[in-house]
């Protein structure tokens, strides 16, 4: 019954994303965004409340992992040529979803863009892959690490043996933070650290990781590998020999104010493997198509399926 609600969260968050995609225009403001999703969730989902504040990160932004919050209050204007990386999710008597969606403000992506878009999906879709129960969720995150850094060299970004990028913790420079995290009665729920089970990795990315368990049937938890370009960061890998020797600086400096993408899933873990709940496009083809139809075929919702 919980897994019900979930899915249900899930459905009205993933509409919605598809929503702001739909009428995302260079030239809104981010909190307009946030506003197209706020008043679907609640106006068509009946969902009063979002599971955290809405973190509607374009251009630069999109490398501040928690942005939108009351200091930096999605009110930046889109331009064209920024990514999006919107990250919202909303709530249904108490059961939670996160969701991230990241796309091009004008519709199209370039070159750059698609690189290191189709990284991240890799990454995502190559977890979920090999999501099944008796798996170690700290693999998951070394597999994360490496699907995203075996494709920025593909790309060129970096150049180097994979195992020595790991072994020297790179990952941890262009995703600081977790590949997910429990996720129900609250975004980051509980029981990611518990007596008897693996405690809390010490070394830098996986240290972030909100649980170190191994997967059961039933366990509702996000996928939200992520790539970004965070100044601080690149600063001090740059003067960081162990991290300097893999960087293609003349391809890395384009990528100065591009900001990041996310894409986060909220995935069940089955007794054979694992289920998507989240249905948003992910393709690049699909996710242009959708921005391309505009808002035509949604204006029409808007009865309440919250029963
Ligand atoms: N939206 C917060 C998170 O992804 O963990
Ligand atoms: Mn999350
Ligand atoms: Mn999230």
């Amino acid at each position: 019954m919980e897994l019900e609600v979930i899915r249900y969260t899930n459905k009205i968050a993933s509409e919605a994303h598809i929503q702001v995609m739909r009428k995302i225009k260079p030239g809104m403001k981010e909190y307009q965004a946030e506003a197209i999703f706020l008043q679907y969730c609640y106006y068509v989902g009946g969902c009063r409340h979002v599971s955290y504040t809405c973190i509607c990160g374009s251009g630069e932004n999109g490398a501040i992992l928690h942005y939108g919050h009351a200091a930096a209050p999605n009110d930046k204007t889109i331009y064209d040529g920024d990514m999006c990386l919107f990250d919202m999710g909303c709530s249904y008597c108490g059961y939670t979803s996160d969701i991230s969606c990241s796309f091009p403000a004008n519709g199209k992506f370039t070159d750059d863009q698609k690189a290191i878009y189709n990284a991240v999906l890799k990454a995502n879709r190559g977890v979920i892959a090999a999501m099944a129960p008796g798996v170690s969720w700290v693999d998951m995150h070394i597999l994360s690490n490496r699907l995203l850094l075996q494709e920025l060299t593909t790309f060129g970004l970096l150049r180097g043996n994979v195992d020595d990028m790991l072994m020297a913790n790179l990952g941890a420079v262009f995703q600081p933070h977790g590949i997910g995290h429990f996720m129900g009665l609250d975004v980051h729920d509980v029981g990611g650290y518990l007596p008897g089970q693996p405690q809390r990795p010490l070394q830098a990315g996986l240290n972030k990781l909100r649980t170190s368990r191994f997967l059961e049937a039933g366990m509702v938890i996000t996928v939200e590998p992520g790539c970004y370009f965070i100044d601080a960061l690149l600063e001090a890998a740059k003067q960081n020999q162990k991290h300097n020797q893999f960087f293609v600086n003349e391809v890395l400096m384009r990528f100065k104010n591009f900001g990041g993408v996310r894409i986060e899933d909220n995935v069940v873990v089955t007794e054979t493997g694992a289920e998507v709940l989240t249905k948003v496009p992910r393709n690049i083809e699909e996710i242009e198509a959708v921005i391309k139809a505009g808002n035509a075929k949604m204006d029409d919702v808007c009865a309440c399926d919250a029963d």
